[in-house]
């Protein structure tokens, strides 16, 4: 059966006034692919996340999503962001985080059904017992999977997650992977943690201004007979790609 591409990014370049970011980014990214992007700080990532997003250039012609314009296809697309600032004053609980999730243009309200959908994600992230509970209250592994369910909640086609297990601990980064993992949908994970690459990624994109793509990150391993080293398996993945 052929493969049905998702996301499809052409000879997309972007600056930020005259600082170019990205330079000539090409990728495909086929329905059920879980595609790691690692890099430097500062490499582009988030940019282009927030490219594929729509967040910035919303207009932007190199950027093809279900084969349509990036605005069109956000809604279909369920984002943890790398930074969210909290109002940690609002008087907002768990359970209201997480119905956000069910909002769209032009609907303020909740129906039945949304709350039926945002408990069972509590439930899924294994946080049902915490959703009365105030977002300020929590811890920061806790916040992150209250997000990962409120982008659930939205029932994407896509899911995208900048940094998910930065502020985690190992034991809780084993949680989080092995939900990501169970989970079947299209997947973009944004990581610095090399270990992501061996908890079921099979795409894995190095970004550093320019794209460098790894098709069968599991064959990269083999080849290494599974006895890797980590400097040695990051040099392999940055492939020819240029430094700035
Ligand atoms: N809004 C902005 N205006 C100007 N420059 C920006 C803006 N956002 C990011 N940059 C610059 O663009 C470059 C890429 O930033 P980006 O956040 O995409 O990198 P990153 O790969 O996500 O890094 P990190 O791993 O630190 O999150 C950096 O040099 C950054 O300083
Ligand atoms: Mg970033």
């Amino acid at each position: 059966m052929k493969k049905q591409i998702e996301i499809s990014v052409k000879n997309l370049s972007f600056s930020y006034g005259d600082h170019e970011v990205l330079k000539n980014i090409n990728l495909e990214i086929y329905k059920g692919d879980y595609i790691a992007f690692i890099g430097p700080n500062g490499g582009g990532k988030t940019t282009l996340i927030k490219l594929l997003l729509g967040l910035i250039e919303p207009n932007c012609e190199n950027i093809k999503i279900f084969a349509n314009d990036v605005k069109t296809a956000r809604q279909k697309i369920g984002y943890l962001p790398q930074y969210i600032n909290f109002n940690m004053d609002m008087p907002i609980n768990v359970l209201d985080i997480v119905l956000q999730g069910r909002l769209t243009k032009g609907k303020f309200f909740y129906t039945k059904k949304d709350k039926e959908i945002a408990l069972s994600q509590l439930k899924k992230m294994n946080i049902y017992h915490l959703k009365n509970r105030k977002i300020k209250d929590l811890s920061g592994g806790q916040r992150q999977r209250v997000l990962l369910a409120r982008a659930l909640t939205k029932q994407p086609k896509i899911l995208i997650l900048d940094e998910p297990t930065a502020s985690i601990d190992p034991e809780g980064q084993k949680d989080i992977y092995a939900i990501l993992k169970k989970l079947d949908l299209t997947k973009i994970i944004v990581s610095h943690d090399i270990q992501v690459l061996f908890e079921g990624v099979n795409k894995v994109a190095y970004i550093n201004k320019t794209l460098f793509l790894h098709e069968d990150i599991n064959m990269t391993i083999k080849r290494h007979d599974g006895h890797f080293c980590e400097m040695e398996l990051i040099d392999f993945i940055k492939g020819d790609s240029c430094t700035n």
